[in-house]
């Protein structure tokens, strides 16, 4: 009778790899962000008690953040400029120190990292204190520094993630902009009582919907990356929060199966892009719901229809029972309906799979791949 036992196999709880788990995962992340943040039917973080002031009288929200966390933060732009009515512009935190940016006690900062320890992303908090600026983080490890040196913290409750590859904190991390977008709504006055419960009845549907996902889509994602073991280079389009899941998506497919991989704004096709199109070239689109955007959805079925033309493998994202694309499309990935904004935390879930499919059809170490630190803890 031989047990084959290690601490590392059972921390990953019989899933192969800890990226596998922390994917599985993802409901309950989502899950736990949003729990006792919601009472009757409006969103209200305790952690924030007290701090109205942080949202009122603001002119301008700066969102910094590094990698994976800068793409949630490019959606959570489109939730705050929603609900709070308050332009915001998201910055690499690398890039945001090191220019002479126009901030000052009316700007917050809302800083994202997992891990709280990202060198860049605290010298950019710290940076923006000294300018008199209000910050507040969003950050998924309790006591860590970026948090410390925060006015006010959003907790994301995704639990720990080993994995290098940043999975359940990312969705983890958008739903806490969400929230965070509904808050400051509410405290600002900006958003209707019906808009924001129509948005928490989105958001707790989300668990649900991600788990759909993972049960219906896993096996064939799993298969298309089988196929595609051998390819060299994917590309990834999206639009409006689509774009930052194609950015996403291709960090991930970079990132565990070095593969080329590139994610473009699909309005941007034309104006450079659809150069790289050869025949056989795989390329993921995020197709927009048409129940949110008829226009936005034509022009993303037109975008697939030129790359098709071109000799393209096109894998489209898109919503359960949208045929537009039927026929121009070489495989197609469905998602439940959702609210615009929530569709990301969707859309991502079958790109999260397809990179760690992909790595590990080729044999690589999902977890820890070359070159790369859980915590990049230098600038
Ligand atoms: C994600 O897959 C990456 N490993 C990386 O981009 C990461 O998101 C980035 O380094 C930021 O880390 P943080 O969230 O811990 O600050």
């Amino acid at each position: 009778f031989d047990v084959s036992w290690d601490a590392a196999s059972a921390e990953k709880g019989g899933w192969p790899s800890f990226m596998a788990k922390e994917v599985a995962e993802e409901p309950d992340a989502v899950a736990n962000t949003i729990r006792g943040r919601v009472q009757d039917g409006a969103v209200v973080i305790p952690e924030l008690d007290g701090s109205d002031e942080l949202f009122r009288g603001i002119d301008r929200i700066i969102i910094t953040a590094c990698g994976t966390a800068s793409y949630a933060g490019m959606v959570g732009k489109y939730a705050l400029e929603q609900w709070a009515r308050v332009p915001v512009d998201v910055e690499l935190a690398h890039e945001f120190r090191y220019r002479d940016p126009v901030i000052g006690e009316n700007t917050l900062v809302v800083s994202i990292s997992q891990s709280g320890e990202t060198m860049d992303t605290l010298m950019a908090v710290k940076y923006a204190r000294e300018r008199g600026a209000r910050t507040l983080s969003i950050c998924n490890t309790q006591g860590a520094t970026i948090p410390r040196e925060s006015d006010a913290v959003v907790y994301t409750h995704a639990g720990p993630e080993v994995a290098v590859a940043s999975t359940k904190a990312f969705v983890a991390q958008i739903t806490a902009l969400l929230l965070l977008g509904l808050h400051a709504g509410r405290v600002r006055g900006t958003v209707s009582a019906a808009d924001a419960a129509a948005a928490v009845a989105d958001l707790e549907a989300l668990p649900a919907k991600i788990a759909k996902v993972l049960a219906d889509e896993q096996a064939h994602v799993t298969q298309l990356a089988g196929w595609m073991a051998d390819t060299r280079s994917v590309l990834f389009l999206g639009r409006h929060v689509g774009y930052p899941i194609a950015l996403e998506g291709a960090l991930k497919l970079k990132e565990i199966s070095y593969i080329h991989a590139e994610g473009f704004a699909a309005g941007e096709l034309k104006h450079g892009p659809i150069a790289l199109i050869e025949p056989g070239q795989p390329v993921f689109v995020l197709l927009p719901s048409p129940r949110h955007s008829a226009l936005l959805h034509a022009k993303v079925v037109s975008n697939i229809q030129e790359i098709r033309a071109r000799g393209a493998r096109v894998i489209v994202i898109a919503e359960e029972g949208d045929a537009a694309v039927l026929p121009f499309a070489d495989e197609v990935i469905r998602i439940p309906l959702a609210g615009a904004l929530f569709e990301p935390i969707l859309a991502v879930v079958p790109l999260q799979i397809f990179a760690m499919a992909l790595a590990t059809a080729k044999g690589l170490d999902v977890d820890q791949p070359r070159n790369l630190a859980k915590s990049v803890t230098v600038e």
